[in-house]
């Protein structure tokens, strides 16, 4: 069995989703966060816990873990660009969700642990993501 975080198929998903999702107070800025800070930095910290690409070379892991080290430190930072944009709510608590999660990622990828960040990508990451989305974004289900 191939081990691959359940929740990269979760957010492929409301990434698709997002264009038709309905969206409570639409912000231009909390967007362009996801889409070019925090979106790419979890896919490429999620890469660190996961199984390897069939056949990777020695170089290319050294390149996927150096890779996953940039993306939690990236979700530190997209957490904290959250925070300033802050919402009433639990907004704060799964912002510095993240930025937990960037941390011990970033100690994990650090480490080359592949169960602790298997783990945390599928705990305080994928958590501070779903949990913030839940609350945030009404699901179009939900939408009249
Ligand atoms: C503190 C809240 C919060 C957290 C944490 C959060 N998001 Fe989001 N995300 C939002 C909101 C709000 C939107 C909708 C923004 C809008 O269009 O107004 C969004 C939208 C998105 C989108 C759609 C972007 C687009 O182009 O329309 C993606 C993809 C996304 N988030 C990925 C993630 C991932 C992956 C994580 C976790 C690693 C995450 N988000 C964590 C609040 C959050």
């Amino acid at each position: 069995m191939r081990r691959v975080l359940p929740a990269l198929a979760l957010v492929f998903a409301f990434a698709a989703a997002a264009a038709g999702a309905q969206v409570a107070d639409h912000d231009i800025a909390v967007q362009a966060i996801m889409a070019t800070g925090v979106n790419p930095a979890a896919l490429a910290f999620w890469a660190g816990g996961n199984d390897p690409p069939e056949n990777e070379t020695p170089a290319e892991a050294e390149a996927r873990w150096a890779a996953a080290v940039t993306g939690a430190q990236a979700l530190q930072a997209g957490g904290r660009r959250l925070l300033q944009h802050s919402r009433p709510g639990r907004w704060d608590e799964f912002s510095r969700l993240l930025i937990e999660g960037g941390e011990k990622g970033e100690a994990a990828a650090r480490a080359r642990d592949v169960d602790a960040a298997f783990a945390i990508g599928g705990d305080q990451v994928y958590n501070a993501c779903n949990g913030c989305h839940k609350t945030y974004i009404p699901s179009p289900a939900r939408a009249p």
